[in-house]
């Protein structure tokens, strides 16, 4: 009978057959007339046990030749094997070599960073690479489910933008046919033209920011989904922030335990993750910080000490709201009891890994609306399609960003989030 075509993960489900699996050598041990081959497929990692006996010679041979990476399809029978990862252990019957792969350069010993980014393209490879981006494609399709299944309509924001969204000091210019035009910061001024015609939108697309700085934090490249909701206030909008936190959470428990296994995450921290998340004040906050410790000047933005510090204060998400205005930026609506401070938002995540969401009740009066692109020195002109959401049936609304590579560093538990996305992008990083 001729062996089935199958896949790792797989495999459970053909305990004493004969399988064939398309992949790569991960890895190889010997010992006298037994070959161990570590074989990945992409789905996972099997051991498959090759000796003398079971094969021809030349068989013998070649598996006693063969480099690491190089491109195999091996065929064997499945056995049981509780010990081993996936509980299945390959008895090679054949192995056949696609192409014999030149020595490979990860792997051998410790590599520092650098290194590694610069052989991101092979890096994607590792175990641990590899349960990341399964743990961000989960975090993916659970934002897409949140939405989808609350009535919310995707709609696409543009890239190319005539003006900034969240500060001129990280824009990236490029030059539109003679005209400068900005990479998006983020789509939310789009996606409240979108909201006043479907209701409730998301956005979800790649946002870009001059990032400056080097931090752990800051990508020039990442990935942000944000709702807008007609009609919504500061407080609805920290209710669907809460509840979109805790869905992705228990989604990626629920969906990618393996991952967070090999990750070494404490998985029983994010399953910690449940309603209701601490709610305060800025100035609540502040004293917090102060309370742990830590240097806060009332009226500063939270650098990474004071996220840090709030953040291992609790093992849920924080939310912070009600900021000084002067910090925030220039589309929040002001407190109606005390016009210093804006109806904004942002979620921290526990354990330390900072801000995951920014959020905001939007100014939806036209005049005060002017005024604050004034106030915030914006070009006018860029602004007149925004100004004409405010006249023709403005209604209070809100919504939030949720930056991706943040949440997947949180829940991964992973410091840097240079390896929360395939290729990063960074202040002195665009290869590969
Ligand atoms: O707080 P931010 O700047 O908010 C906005 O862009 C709003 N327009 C969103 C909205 O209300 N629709 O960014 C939102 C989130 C942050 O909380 C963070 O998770 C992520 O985007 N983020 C970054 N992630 C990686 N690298 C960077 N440089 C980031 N800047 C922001
Ligand atoms: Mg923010």
């Amino acid at each position: 009978m001729a062996p089935i075509d199958t896949i790792i993960t797989k495999l459970k489900q053909h305990i004493g057959k004969e399988v064939r699996i398309k992949g790569w050598l991960y890895n190889k041990r010997s010992k006298g007339k037994i070959h161990f081959l570590e074989i990945r497929d992409g789905t996972g990692i099997v051991q498959g046990v090759m000796s003398t006996g079971d094969v021809d010679e030349e068989t013998f041979t070649l598996a006693d030749k063969i480099t690491r990476e190089s491109s195999i399809i091996v065929t064997g029978t499945v056995h049981q094997d509780d010990r081993a990862p996936g509980g299945v252990e390959l008895h090679l019957t054949g192995l056949e070599l696609v192409a014999m792969s030149e020595e490979y350069p990860l792997g051998k010993k410790e590599h520092g960073p650098d290194f590694l980014l610069n052989n991101r393209h092979l890096w994607l490879r590792s175990k641990r690479q590899h349960a990341v981006i399964r743990v961000r494609h989960a975090v993916i399709k659970a934002i897409r489910d949140f939405f989808d299944d609350r009535d919310y309509t995707l709609v696409d924001t543009p890239i190319f933008t005539p003006a900034a969204c969240e500060g001129t000091s990280t824009l990236f210019e490029v030059s539109y046919f003679g005209e400068k035009a900005y990479l998006t910061q983020s789509g939310q001024l789009y996606g409240e033209a979108a909201a006043m015609a479907h209701g409730k939108i998301y956005c979800f697309g790649p946002t870009f920011r001059a990032e400056k700085s080097k931090t752990r934090r800051h990508l020039t490249e990442f990935w942000m989904v944000e709702p807008e909701i007609a009609y919504a206030t500061l407080d609805d909008v920290m209710d669907v922030a809460e509840e979109f936190v805790e869905y992705i959470a228990g989604f990626v428990v629920k969906t990618r335990r393996a991952e967070l296994e090999t990750l070494g995450r404490d998985i029983s921290k994010l399953e910690a993750v449940k309603r209701p998340f601490p709610r305060m004040t800025y100035q609540e906050a502040c004293e917090k910080i102060k309370s742990l410790g830590v240097e806060m000047k009332d009226g500063d933005d939270f650098g990474a000490p004071q996220e840090t510090a709030l953040g291992d204060s609790s093992d849920k998400p924080i939310m912070i709201h009600h900021w000084p205005s002067a910090i925030k930026a220039f589309y929040m609506k002001r407190d109606a009891d005390n016009p210093s401070l804006a109806l904004g938002v942002d979620m921290i995540a526990p354990e330390g890994y900072g801000e995951i969401i920014g959020g905001a009740q939007r100014e939806e009066d036209l005049n005060l609306m002017l005024q604050r692109i004034k106030e915030h020195d914006l070009p006018m002109e860029a602004f007149q399609w925004y100004l004409d959401l405010r006249r023709f049936g403005t209604v209070p609304h809100g919504g939030f960003g949720l930056g991706v590579e943040r949440t997947v560093a949180w829940l991964c538990g992973i410091e840097h989030l240079r390896e929360t996305i395939p290729f990063p992008r960074m202040l002195h990083r665009i290869y590969p």
